[in-house]
Parts: C-alpha cells; structure tokens; sequence
C-alpha cells in the first residue's frame, strides 16, 4: 500500500504512526482481508463547504473506528463497523484518512478530497470608445480565482459567438484575443465567461460571465481620395477628390471642404515633377463631443518623356587612344526609357556609364537614343579620339624641326657675328693706318684669335 505525499499538515501527528503501522503490514496480514472504506457522496467538493465522510468494513470484530483529518470533524453516527462524520469548512484540496482494528490488526483507508470554486471575478477590460472599422480590437479578460485551475477555460465572446478559448493561466489569468472590427461590429456586445468543467467528477459545467461591453465603431469609407487618371500623360487635367461619409469634414491638401459631408476637389495640369507625387486627405468625425481622425493618401503616376538631360551628356568628347573612359548620359521618363549610342555610320555601340577601352575607331559622331513606349528622343555625341603614336612622331618632328631652325639659326648667327668681329678687330687695330675697305673676308677669319 502506497499512500502519496498529500497529506495536509498534521503530518507529526500520530497520524504518520498510524501510517507506519499500516504501511509496515506484511500483504495479507489478517485486518487487511477486511479493509476500511472511506465513503463520501462526492470526491469533489466546494470551497467552504461541508461533507460527509462514512468509514466502513465488513470486519466482523472490528474496533475503534476513527478519522484522521486537518479539517474540523464531528461525528454524526456509528453501528457496527461504521463511524460517520461530518467535515466542515474545506478550503483546498484534502486527504481524508479513515482507521481502524480488526481482530486487533490497525487497518485504514484513505480518500482524497478535490475542492472546486467558482471565480471571484470575472471581467472584459474596457473597450476603446470608439474603434476604427478594418482596424483590429483586443479583447483582455481577467479572471480571479476558481479552482480546480486545470479545469477551468476563459471563452471571449462577441454576443454568443465564441472567438477565442484558452485555458486560466496565472493569478488572475488573463486572456486576450485580437479581433478584427467590422462595420456590423457597431453596438455589438462583448463579453467573456469561463467554463469549470466537473463533468468528469460527476458534477456539471459551472459557468460564469463577465458584464458585456458594448462595442462603438467608427468607418468613414476612407475617407476616400480619388484620381480622375491614376496614370496621366503629361500636360493632361487630372482631378483630385476627396470626400467621406455625411457629417464628416475632408481636407484635401490643406484646404478643407467648404461644410462637413461635402467633397472637396482641386484640378492639376500634370507635370512630370508630379510623377510619384502624393496627395493626403484626412477627414474628421465628431460624435459625443469626441473628433475622430483617419488620412488617406494617394500616388499620381504621370506619363513623361523619355527626355534625354542634356546637362547629363556632354556632346563634345576629347579622349585618347587606348585610355579607358566612361561616356556619361541619362534619359528620364515614365515608364523607364532605355538609352543606347551608335556610332553613326558603323552602328558600333559604346557602352552608356561603364568604362570601356576607347580605340580610334570609336572616333566619330553618335546617335544617343532614349526609347519608351511613348516614343524617342535622340542627341547626337561627337567623340574625337586622339592617336597616341601620331602626337609622338609630330613631337619628334616638332622638335627636330625646332633643332634644324636652332642650328641654322647658330650657323647663320656665327658667320654674321665673324664678321662683326672682324670689322671691329680692324677698327680697333687699324683705325689709324688701314683703310676699312682693304680688309678681306678670308684673312679675318685666319686672324681670328679666339
Ligand atoms: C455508513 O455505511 C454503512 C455501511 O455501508 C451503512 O450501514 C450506514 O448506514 C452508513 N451510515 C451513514 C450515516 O451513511
Ligand atoms: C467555518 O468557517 C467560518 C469562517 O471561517 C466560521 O465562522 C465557522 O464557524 C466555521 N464552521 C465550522 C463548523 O467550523
Ligand atoms: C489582426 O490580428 C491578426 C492576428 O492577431 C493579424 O493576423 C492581422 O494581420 C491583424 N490585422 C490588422 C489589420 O492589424
Ligand atoms: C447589447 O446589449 C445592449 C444592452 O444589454 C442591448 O440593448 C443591445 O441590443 C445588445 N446589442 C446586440 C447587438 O445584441
Ligand atoms: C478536471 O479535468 C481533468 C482533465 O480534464 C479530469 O481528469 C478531472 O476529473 C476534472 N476534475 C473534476 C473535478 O471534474
Ligand atoms: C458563478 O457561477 C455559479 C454557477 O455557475 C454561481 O453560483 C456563482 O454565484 C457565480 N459567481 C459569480 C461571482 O457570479
Ligand atoms: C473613386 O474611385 C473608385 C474606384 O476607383 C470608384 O469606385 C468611385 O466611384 C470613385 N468615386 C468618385 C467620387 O469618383
Ligand atoms: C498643361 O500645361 C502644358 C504646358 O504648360 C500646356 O501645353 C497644356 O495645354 C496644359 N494643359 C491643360 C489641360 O491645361
Ligand atoms: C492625419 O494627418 C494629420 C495631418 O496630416 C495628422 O496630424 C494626423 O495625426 C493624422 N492622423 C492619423 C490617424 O493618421
């Protein structure tokens, strides 16, 4: 015989003696041929309550038949091989023990005991005031108390209909559920309950519910902004509107309408910069004196180009053979234009904004042509490409032709400077004795010291 660890705390009492005693019974000793029962009218029992506890055998000498228990007892009868007593103010879950003698041997038997309680509280936390339709609600409930917790489930509820069930957890448990608010949710009442199901201990289901809170929702069907075109080509009239239910107040850009209900609207030659551009509208509700908000917004596409920037692609190009460059150019529209340069003539294709090896045969004029499915726009981009090898021969021919004339120029510096020097010579030495006009070229120059 096994008896688990449940017993209340009058553990040192000579109720563990008694255990002993019996526990330490060799299986089949006489007194356990006739076993005490313990019966109740139920296991299961609420909080506070009272019961009824029988200790029988089918003993035929038995003796001293007796209750062990924490709770107050007092006994209500007794006849051969039965005592009664009846067990007050049960709180929690218990062990009832019930002993006796038979033929002198102790023998017992024990039962235990369940306690439910239904819970103390039971509520649904406060709705919002008002809650936006398409918009989800968190329901919360808490529940304080009830037992057996393991049999105990919290139900959140719109009207009857069930939306979430899960178990108590926690002291209080708290259970929440996010619902999305629909229009027919307006006036709707929520609400939760738990459910303490004893069925299986003969009892019934115990429900209990919180008070129902009614819900308010608000829609204004937007508020809703309106695009004559959503996609409008260019230089086209395109119509803004926005407008909300009755009573509610729309402004449009910032400019509200002239009285609440009414639509308000506004007229735009499309441009290209008002491609992607956005246009909010928010609208305004009073009711019981509270103002209630939402905004819509909405893109406008414009159709556009494709425009080639001329400030992107720089139409004079001046680079040299076998370097590598990049030839920068950008086309802009809605949809995306493409943009591809030929080489006029040769249809040779250079690549737009990723380096390439530039060859003197890329020299030339292009054809820079930007496409989309509302046309082209072509610039023309003319690339002179310098050979490396012709500037160094010109160089070398340059400076040869510079070193000729320098010595054609030393040479002819030197004859006319001899002479110059041989004219002064003879002045100098001969001024007084030889006539300028004697001289001669020849004897000059084997005079010359120097
Ligand atoms: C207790 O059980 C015995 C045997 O089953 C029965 O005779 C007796 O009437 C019961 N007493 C009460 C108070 O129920
Ligand atoms: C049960 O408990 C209550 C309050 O705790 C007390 O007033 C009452 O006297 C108790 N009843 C018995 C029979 O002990
Ligand atoms: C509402 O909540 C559900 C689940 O919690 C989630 O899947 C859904 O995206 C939410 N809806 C909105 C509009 O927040
Ligand atoms: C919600 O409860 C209120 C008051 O109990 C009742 O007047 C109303 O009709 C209920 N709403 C719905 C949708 O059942
Ligand atoms: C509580 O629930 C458990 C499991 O569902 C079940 O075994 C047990 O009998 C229930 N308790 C009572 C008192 O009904
Ligand atoms: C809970 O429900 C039970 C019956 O299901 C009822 O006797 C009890 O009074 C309720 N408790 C509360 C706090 O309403
Ligand atoms: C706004 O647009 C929606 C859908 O594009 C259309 O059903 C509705 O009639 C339009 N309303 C107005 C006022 O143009
Ligand atoms: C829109 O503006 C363009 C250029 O300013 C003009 O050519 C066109 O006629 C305008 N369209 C409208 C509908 O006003
Ligand atoms: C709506 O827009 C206004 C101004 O544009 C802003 O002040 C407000 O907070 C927005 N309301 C909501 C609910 O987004």
């Amino acid at each position: 015989m096994v008896l688990p660890g449940l017993l209340p705390g009058a553990c040192g009492t000579p109720l563990i003696s008694l255990l002993l005693v019996c526990c330490l019974l060799p299986p089949g000793a006489p007194g356990q041929q006739f076993p005490l029962r313990v019966e109740v009218q139920s296991p299961v029992v609420p909080a506070g309550g009272s019961f009824l506890v029988n200790c029988s055998t089918d003993c035929p000498n038995p003796n001293l038949i007796a209750l062990e228990t924490s709770l107050s007892k007092e006994p209500v009868g007794n006849g051969l091989g039965w005592a009664a007593f009846q067990l007050f103010n049960v709180t929690g879950d218990t062990q009832v023990l019930c002993s006796g003698f038979c033929n002198d041997v102790q023998t017992t038997g024990f039962l235990i005991i369940t306690v439910y309680r239904f819970p103390e509280r039971v509520e649904l936390l406060p709705l919002p005031r008002w809650q936006p339709v398409g918009e989800n609600l968190t329901l919360r409930c808490q529940v304080a108390g009830g037992a057996p917790r393991r049999n105990l489930t919290v139900v959140l509820l719109r009207g009857e209909e069930e939306l979430s069930r899960q178990p108590a957890v926690g002291e209080p448990a708290e259970v929440t559920a996010a619902v999305l608010a629909g229009r027919e949710d307006h006036l709707a009442n929520f609400s939760c309950r738990t459910e303490l199901d004893l069925r299986p201990g003969g009892l019934g289901l115990f429900q209990n519910s919180s008070a129902p809170r009614q819900l308010q929702t608000f829609g204004f069907q937007g508020p809703i902004l309106n695009l004559s075109e959503p996609s409008a080509p260019e230089g086209t009239a395109v119509t803004v509107t926005c407008l909300a239910g009755p009573r509610v107040q729309v402004t449009l850009e910032g400019v509200p309408a002239p009285a609440p209900g009414q639509p308000v609207q506004f007229q735009l030659n499309a441009t290209e910069t008002d491609d992607r551009r956005i246009f909010f509208c928010s609208a305004t509700l009073r009711v019981d004196g509270e103002i209630l908000h939402r905004n819509s917004s909405v893109q406008l596409r414009v159709l556009y180009g494709p425009k080639i920037d001329q400030a992107k692609c720089p139409q004079r190009l001046t680079w040299k053979d076998r370097t590598i460059h990049v030839l920068q150019c950008q086309a802009r529209g809605n949809p995306d234009p493409t943009l591809h340069c030929f080489q006029e003539g040769s249809r040779l294709e250079v690549p737009i904004g990723i380096p390439f090896l530039v060859r003197l045969n890329h020299n030339g004029a292009y054809s820079c042509k930007a496409t989309s499915s509302r046309g082209t726009q072509t610039i023309t981009v003319v690339m002179n490409v310098w050979d490396r090898n012709a500037r160094a021969v010109s160089i070398v021919l340059g400076v040869l032709a510079v070193l000729g004339v320098v010595t054609i120029c030393a040479a002819l510096l030197y004859v006319f400077g001899v002479h110059r020097h041989s004219d002064i010579y003879h002045v100098n030495q001969g001024s007084t004795s030889l006539p300028l006009t004697s001289r001669q070229p020849e004897e000059a120059v084997g005079e010359d010291p120097s």
